[in-house]
């Protein structure tokens, strides 16, 4: 009989919680954008300037097992919008589309409650619910924006091409075509018509 020998692991050593969706490990890179990195992000600028520009609107864990840009590879992340508005409108993500328009994403929420904004290149915006398990397929044209309309952090994984990466600068400019805000303490999905489009 062969000698046994110690079962090779190999594995990067990434941990994902799934209750919570929280990532760990030393591979896990994470950011955070605050107020006052989303300057020109909300309807409402001037309510945007008067709160603390400390306050974390969202945080994004995330592993990169192969070099941006590659072909083939996948990327895993998880993101948390805390909850709170800056005027009506409810915290949110940047939003952004792929620069390469044929890589698509998967969106799953794990806890929290919210708005899955879509926006194809003719402006043309809609959204999808996001609760506990709700899994989304954003295709690679739509631009995308989570949006959280719950009291309790909105929290969910998303898995995308290594090289489908981020063109935020259409948002910056353009916004999406309609904004979530709460009108009479319900969300409700407002037009936007941006300036000189
Ligand atoms: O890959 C994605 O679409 C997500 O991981 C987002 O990057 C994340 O939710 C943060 O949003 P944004 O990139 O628009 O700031
Ligand atoms: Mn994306």
């Amino acid at each position: 009989m062969a000698m046994p020998f110690e079962l090779p692991d190999r594995a990067a050593g990434v941990k994902l919680d799934w209750r919570n969706g929280k990532m760990i490990g030393a591979a896990v890179q994470e950011s955070r954008k605050q107020l006052k990195d989303l300057a020109g992000i909300f309807d409402d600028e001037a309510q945007r300037k008067q709160a603390d520009p400390e306050t974390t609107v969202y945080q994004v864990q995330w592993w990169e097992p192969a070099a941006p840009g590659s072909e083939g590879g996948l990327f895993w992340g998880v993101t948390t919008i805390f909850p709170g508005r800056v005027g009506e409108e409810y915290f949110m993500t940047h939003g952004h589309f792929h620069a390469n328009r044929t890589r698509a994403e998967y969106y799953g929420t794990v806890q929290g409650e919210g708005l899955l904004v879509l926006m194809d290149e003719n402006r043309h915006t809609w959204s999808e619910r996001m609760v506990p398990g709700s899994l989304h397929y954003i295709d690679g044209r739509n631009a995308h924006r989570a949006v959280n309309t719950g009291d309790a952090p909105l929290i969910f994984w998303a898995c995308w091409p290594t090289d489908a990466g981020y063109d935020y600068a259409t948002i910056r400019e353009q916004g999406f075509g309609a904004r979530v805000l709460s009108v009479n303490g319900k969300p409700a999905f407002v037009a936007h018509h941006a300036e000189n489009l």
